[in-house]
């Protein structure tokens, strides 16, 4: 794991897009995304730039079940808003959270990972240690699949609704197998109420106590952290 400390969101944004602009120089084609607070700084850097990605394919990793795509709170929302509209993609891709076919849902979203194989995949990182939504006690070679939400994410997340009632209880995740096989993953963290969760990630033993330990056994993580979020590392 390569970790590179910076002074602050801004400057991990210019760390992430930097990662960004090498992979597509490196004839990257598809790119897994992620949602939250902590990658708009890449994506602002990126919106702003004239990097082009309408012959890319972006695949991201998890929507809230229960949520049309025009929901304010919606994933697909939150790509639109920050990344999609000023920075198309050839094609984009989202779960789809009103499927009414979860099991049909879950296959194809597989599938389209499997026919469009990532090379970079962009993560945060839960408090708890998840990974997109493989939360604790997630076997690491899961497919897409449907979760429940434990109450420390749904907690984490209320800050972006109404109240904590309203956040969406499950989501579709893509699974910790497929994020795995990224050729390149960067993964990004902020702040104390990281800390614990990057110090068990990089230097405790792998374990889907800690979802996020696993990329210890990938040969190509770089890991963007700022000084809060890298305290606790020894
Ligand atoms: C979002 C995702 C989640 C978040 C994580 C951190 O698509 O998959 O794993 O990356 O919950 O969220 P923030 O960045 O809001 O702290």
């Amino acid at each position: 794991m390569k970790i590179i400390e910076v002074q602050d969101e801004q400057a991990g944004g210019k760390v992430g897009f930097d990662i960004f602009k090498e992979a597509l120089a490196n004839d990257a084609q598809v790119f897994g995304l992620a949602t939250g607070s902590t990658p708009i700084s890449i994506y602002n850097e990126l919106t702003a730039s004239d990097l082009d990605f309408s012959d890319k394919i972006s695949i991201n990793l998890d929507e809230y079940q229960g949520l049309a795509g025009t929901h304010d709170q919606s994933y697909r929302y939150f790509m639109d808003e920050h990344l999609f509209n000023q920075k198309p993609f050839k094609e984009s891709y989202v779960p789809n959270g009103l499927a009414e076919d979860m099991d049909a849902e879950t296959t194809r979203y597989d599938r389209l990972i499997a026919d469009h194989p990532l090379d970079l995949q962009l993560l945060g990182l839960g408090q708890n240690g998840h990974i997109g939504f493989n939360e604790p006690g997630t076997p690491f070679d899961i497919q897409t699949h449907v979760v429940d939400l434990t109450p420390s994410t749904i907690a984490a997340n209320a800050r972006f609704f109404a109240s904590e009632d309203d956040v969406p209880r499950r989501a579709i995740s893509m699974g910790i197998g497929s994020i795995m096989k990224s050729k390149k993953i960067l993964l990004v963290a902020y702040g104390e109420n990281k800390a614990q969760a990057i110090a068990a990630m990089v230097e405790g033993p792998v374990t889907t106590d800690v979802p996020a330990s696993v990329l210890q056994n990938h040969d190509d993580v770089t890991i963007i952290v700022d000084r809060s979020a890298a305290s606790k590392i020894k």
